[in-house]
């Protein structure tokens, strides 16, 4: 297997972009990750999309973006996890560089979510659960992970007001970055009087409905020298990759308030990467709602089952503290374009660790770790990267 780096990043930025279709913005972002890079050609695209099919009526996206972007015989293939579309398709491009089979992969992620009407746009995202047995009775895709955060808080008496902290911390970052959806800094009261969405999620507590599109440029790492001498960007190598499965539905897990499939994956990665939790300078994780937050911390090594909330409130997740998440926002506040998040985590590790994060850099921050989830905790990939 050959190790893999990435070479060249670009995203569009995030929020309700009714002025460019899907294809222009895929486009956007794929154009710039490969001036990043400096390459005028691909042996393959690899598009994370999740919801192109049931809110723009198009399937067959990967070709459809490869010809906007004037590749033809190239492989182009729309790759589908949910929400974790985006890593998805960063695992199948790194496994395609790894194996041989590609040297150069372009692996993007595009979702366009704010061109229908609110209802139609919740449908869309109730189809990463479970049809039959979630949304037929009409349960959306917050409603489930209100109902694991009402869990969550009676199993371990937690307060209400416990989850303000990982939204401010993701705004207060997302205000540095010019790509972010929401630039501005909350404060405890705006969390505190923010709409219910479902009980007790509120709008503070939930990623928005939002467009964007991100691209990365994969080849093998021994190529790298040749992409980025010149560069004002050094290569970053993916490390380790990981995805991992639980059970669609949530109620037939055996712990809904254990992320077992982002345990298995970091577990996994971990191990090829030869580090623990303790070794990483970030971690972008995924932080559609806060509850997820909360989980991801405690599945992946970094708090104790029924703790991971208390790290919002130590100063632990900030830029300086012990891990720092949601580096540029997360997907609070940078913002949840479903099936392109994935990338746009990569891609801000990549800043991260070339040092172009600009006022959210981490300090000498060499190791970091994407996390992207489908469903609730049905799909999550995983990745660490080195500089
Ligand atoms: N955080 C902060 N502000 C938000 C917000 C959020 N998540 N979502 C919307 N807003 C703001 C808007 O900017 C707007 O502000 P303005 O009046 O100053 O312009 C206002 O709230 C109303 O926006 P609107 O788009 O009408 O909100 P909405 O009520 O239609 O949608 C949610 C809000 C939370 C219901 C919607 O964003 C949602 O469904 N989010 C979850 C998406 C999801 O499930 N993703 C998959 C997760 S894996």
């Amino acid at each position: 297997m050959r190790s893999v780096s990435i070479v060249g990043i670009g995203q569009t930025p995030v929020g309700e972009l009714w002025d460019r279709s899907a294809r222009q913005l895929a486009y956007q972002a794929i154009s710039a990750a490969m001036a990043d890079a400096g390459v005028e050609r691909a042996d393959a695209l690899f598009l994370g999309n999740m919801l192109s099919g049931s809110l723009l009526d198009q399937e067959h996206l990967g070709t459809l973006v490869a010809d906007f972007c004037g590749f033809h015989g190239i492989e182009a293939a729309k790759i589908e996890a949910a929400c974790a579309s985006g890593a998805a398709a960063l695992r199948i491009g790194a496994m395609a560089v790894a194996s041989g089979f590609h040297d150069i992969v372009i692996v993007a992620g595009l979702e366009k979510m704010t061109d229908t009407v609110g209802k139609d746009t919740t449908a869309g995202l109730a189809t990463a659960a479970d049809a039959e047995y979630e949304a037929l009775h009409g349960v959306s895709f917050v409603g489930l992970n209100a109902l694991i955060m009402q869990r969550y808080m009676y199993e371990f008496d937690v307060p209400l007001d416990a989850f303000a902290g990982f939204t401010m911390n993701a705004h207060q970052n997302g205000a540095n970055n010019p790509h972010a959806m929401f630039q501005e800094p909350i404060t405890l009261q705006d969390y505190l009087k923010a709409p219910v969405v479902a009980t007790p999620i509120n709008i503070m507590d939930s990623s928005p409905v939002c467009d964007g599109a991100a691209a990365l440029v994969l080849v093998p790492t021994e190529w790298a020298k040749r992409f980025t001498t010149g560069h004002h960007r050094g290569a970053v190598q993916i490390l380790a990759s990981a995805s991992a499965n639980d059970t669609l539905a949530v109620h037939d897990r055996r712990d809904p308030l254990f992320l077992e499939a982002a345990y298995i994956s970091s577990q996994k990665v971990y191990r090829q990467a030869g580090i623990g939790p303790d070794d990483l300078d970030l971690f972008e994780l995924h932080d559609a709602f806060t509850i997820m937050a909360a989980l991801g911390l405690e599945a992946n090594g970094f708090a104790r089952r029924g703790e991971g909330w208390r790290m919002a409130h130590s100063g632990e997740i900030g830029i300086g503290g012990r891990i720092p998440i949601s580096t540029m926002g997360g997907l609070k506040s940078r913002g949840h374009p479903v099936g392109a998040t994935g990338v746009y985590q990569a891609v801000e590790v990549v800043q991260q660790l070339t040092g172009t994060a600009g006022a959210n850099q981490v300090r000498d921050a060499r190791l970091g770790m994407a996390q992207n989830i489908g469903g609730s905790g049905a799909t999550i990939v995983t990745h660490i990267f080195g500089s």
